[in-house]
C-alpha cells in the first residue's frame, strides 16, 4: 500500500522557540483536523529531542535531516543511528541534493547510509533529482535511473517495503519553478518502474514517491492528482503552518 505522505524539511531554519511553537501549533491542528495523511517534519538536529518529546504522542512523525553512515566514532559534527534512536528518531531523510552539493555525497556512501538505517531498523527517505543542465541536456532520466540504482544496490528486499524516495530536481528547490504536474508525474513513474525493475513490482507499488521542489499551497493539489505522486517534501512552505496545512489538506 503506498502511503499519502507530506514531510516538511525545516532546513537550516528557525531558532528552538520558533520550532517549539511551529511544532506545537502544527500538532494542535492535526489533533483537531484528524488528517488521513502520514506528516513528518524534520527539525534540525539540535531540536529533535525536545520536539520529539513535545509530540511524544502525536500522530506527526519527526525524522532527522541527515544520518552518518558510520556506526558511532571519531567524526566530528556528524550523528549516528544510534544517537537518533537513543532519542526516539527512528527516521532520516538522505541524499538531499543540498547534501550532495555542498558535502560531496555520492551515490555509493548515501547507499551506505540506507543500510545503515535498515540495519538499526529505521526508515530512510531517499532524495534523487537531476541538475538543470542534465534536464537540459536530456540526461534526466539516466541521472535519476543512475541515484536511484546505486542508493539501493545490495538493499535486503525486505527492509525496502516502506521505503520513500523524494524526487526533487534541483532546480525546482528553493527558486520557485516548480516542476509541472506532468514532468512531475513522468519522472515519479520512471522511478517507480527502476524500482521495479530492481527489486520487483511489488516494491516498487509500495513504494512511496513525493515530489519535492517548490511546493506550495497554489500548486499541491494539481501535482497530488497524479497518479505517481504520493505525497510531497517541503521545504519553504513548512515553515507556515497555514500553507503547509493547506498541502496536507491538498493530499486528502
Ligand atoms: O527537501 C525539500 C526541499 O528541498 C524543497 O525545498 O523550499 O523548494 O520547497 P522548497
Amino acid at each position: 500500500m503506498r502511503r499519502k505522505i507530506v514531510a516538511g524539511n525545516w532546513k537550516m531554519n528557525l531558532t528552538f522557540p520558533q520550532a517549539k511553537e511551529l511544532a506545537l501549533r502544527l500538532n494542535t491542528w492535526v489533533h483537531a483536523n484528524k488528517p488521513s495523511v502520514e506528516i513528518i517534519i524534520a527539525p534540525t538536529h539540535l531540536y529533535l529531542d525536545q520536539i520529539g518529546k513535545d509530540l511524544k504522542n502525536s500522530k506527526i512523525r519527526v525524522a532527522s535531516q541527515n544520518v552518518s553512515a558510520m556506526e558511532n566514532g571519531a567524526y566530528t559534527g556528524d550523528v549516528s543511528t544510534e544517537q537518533l534512536q537513543s532519542i526516539g528518531i527512528n527516521c532520516s531523510i538522505v541524499g538531499h541534493s543540498e547534501r550532495r552539493q555542498y558535502h560531496n555525497e555520492q551515490d555509493k556512501y548515501i547507499g551506505k547510509k540506507i543500510t545503515h538505517l535498515y540495519e538499526h531498523g529505521m526508515t530512510p527517505i531517499l532524495c534523487i533529482g537531476e541538475k538543470l543542465e542534465d534536464r537540459e541536456a536530456g540526461k534526466h532520466f539516466d541521472v535519476v535511473k543512475e541515484q536511484v540504482t546505486v542508493a539501493l544496490e545490495r538493499q535486503d528486499p525486505d527492509k525496502l517495503k516502506d521505503l520513500i524516495v523524494a524526487y526533487e530536481p534541483v532546480w525546482a528547490i528553493g527558486t520557485g519553478k516548480t516542476a509541472t504536474p506532468d514532468q512531475a508525474q513522468e519522472m515519479h513513474d520512471f522511478i517507480r518502474k527502476t524500482i521495479g525493475a530492481e527489486h520487483g513490482i511489488s516494491i516498487a507499488n509500495t513504494t512511496s514517491i513525493l515530489y519535492g521542489g517548490s511546493v506550495n499551497a497554489g500548486n499541491a493539489r494539481d501535482l497530488f492528482e497524479q497518479y505517481d505522486i504520493d505525497g510531497a517534501l517541503v521545504g519553504g512552505a513548512s515553515l507556515n503552518l497555514d500553507d503547509f496545512t493547506t498541502i496536507i489538506k491538498a493530499r486528502y
